[in-house]
């Protein structure tokens, strides 16, 4: 074995932890209030504290609403535990590498059009928290509003154990799949699936391949939920049924184990001297999830134009304004395009909200892949009022192309949209990615106005 296997794991372990990813079971649907138990009798029947809880774990809540919340938002989980949370010694403060906070005010709002190229690949033995790397966001970790955009890029597996009090994680592999370890059990995510880990929850991360790559969308605001579907009706877009929770599973480690907490802004470290992944039993409604996006009920025209995107939110977060959301996680799933005299792809937009775009594989239809394009891995940022929208080639293609029924079904990209512009990072505004000329897409579109008179 070479210095660098062991710097990012064996091969045998990640073969271990894909064996044990792929023989998971989960729970299935979304906002429920499940429970698990991993050994039997391990979770109380009939109260949530008893004088003395089953087998001689330890009770504990998790809030992650205020206990005052209206019944439909209001998110708590009760964990059953070997040891309560509370038995870990101070926290100090670590380096924070790449990760960074809102406020964003390092930078001066750029209103222009940005995209960036893939993360470079990380020094050796890089695990997901020493891989997160933020491009930016908006509003205040303090104030629980707001967003920040991170990416990341690892070649190791956590040895360590994450929680993040400022926010839940969205996380959107690209490249490789995840196993994570919560506190509430085990999800396996692939590329083209999502996770969700909420705030608070401690989690680790182990690579199922090499190397893993992806977005992180870490939401500050409300929790993440399923949009309203108004005439739309009971079922479509993300239905609830294809949301999976962990089953109860933990671990009965005793040793020196590294826990990190990022709170408002920094990361803070501990050294535990037990797993603080040792959750036997739970029930609730805070709860970790993953989703393979590839189950969403794409909506679309059967008549003409190009409905609004938000016809592909999955996930949305409220904000205090109705129908204003703090960000929207928006998929572009394989789907027919079937318009009559409409112009199919994208349409030309200027948006009040902010669109920070990925792209999981292959291309999107409003972009011509390429060298230096729109490239899985890679991002792109039209910030508010900003104009966008199809590319010369796409726009000459899709205005002559036969309207005959077309079936996009080569691509994967999604959008976090934010009601806040996003600022960046200085690493992310002068980033060697940084993609030089991204304005050009929009150069060459001809002038074809001919006035009739
Ligand atoms: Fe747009």
């Amino acid at each position: 074995m070479s210095d660098g296997a062991t710097a990012r794991g064996s091969a045998t372990e990640r073969e271990e932890a894909r064996k044990t990813a792929e023989g998971l079971e989960h729970l299935s649907g979304f906002g429920n209030e499940h429970s698990s138990e991993a050994v039997p009798g391990a979770l109380p029947v009939g109260r949530n504290s008893p004088q003395r809880a089953p087998l001689g774990l330890y009770a504990e809540q998790l809030s992650g609403s205020a206990f005052t919340e209206p019944r439909a938002v209001n998110r708590r989980s009760w964990l059953y535990r070997i040891r309560p949370s509370a038995a870990h010694p101070a926290f100090t403060r670590t380096g924070n590498g790449a990760l960074r906070s809102a406020p964003f005010t390092q930078t001066v709002p750029d209103p222009n059009r940005l995209r960036w190229n893939p993360l470079p690949a990380p020094a050796e033995g890089t695990d997901f928290l020493a891989g997160l790397w933020t491009l930016g966001g908006n509003g205040d970790v303090t104030q629980r509003s707001g967003m920040a955009v991170h990416l990341y890029h690892a070649d190791a597996s956590m040895r360590r154990v994450f929680s993040d009090a400022d926010g839940e994680l969205l996380i959107v592999p690209e490249r490789g799949g995840l196993l994570l370890r919560t506190e509430f059990g085990l999800l396996h995510v692939e590329p083209g699936h999502i996770a969700l880990i909420p705030r608070g929850v401690r989690f680790r991360v182990e690579l199922l391949d090499e190397t893993a790559r992806g977005y992180v969308c870490e939401n500050y605001g409300a929790p993440f939920r399923l949009p309203d579907l108004g005439p739309i009706g009971a079922n479509g877009l993300a239905n609830a049924r294809d949301f999976r929770a962990p089953v109860a599973a933990y671990e009965d480690v005793e040793g020196p184990v590294e826990v990190v907490n990022k709170f408002c802004g920094n990361l803070w470290a501990a050294t535990y001297d037990h797993s603080p992944l040792d959750v036997v039993a739970w029930h609730g409604n805070h709860v970790p999830y993953a989703y393979d996006l590839r189950r969403f009920n794409v909506m679309g025209t059967i008549s003409y134009d190009h409905p609004d995107p938000s016809i592909f939110t999955v996930l949305t977060s409220p904000s205090d304004s109705p129908g204003l959301a703090g960000v929207d996680f928006v998929v572009f799933a394989p789907r027919w395009l079937v318009g009559e005299d409409t112009f199919r792809p994208p349409y030309f937009h200027r948006n009040v909200m902010s669109e920070y775009m990925g792209l999981i594989e292959g291309a999107y239809d409003a972009k011509t892949a390429g060298e230096g394009g729109f490239v899985p891995g890679g991002g792109s940022l039209h910030n508010m009022m900003s104009a966008h929208g199809p590319d010369r080639e796409t726009f000459d293609r899709a205005s002559a192309a036969e309207l005959k029924p077309q079936k996009i079904d080569d691509g994967l990209a999604f959008m976090f949209e934010t009601r806040w512009p996003v600022s960046l990072t200085p690493q992310a505004a002068r980033a060697e990615h940084l993609q030089q000329g991204y304005d050009d897409v929009w150069q060459g579109l001809e002038r074809h106005f001919r006035p009739l008179h």
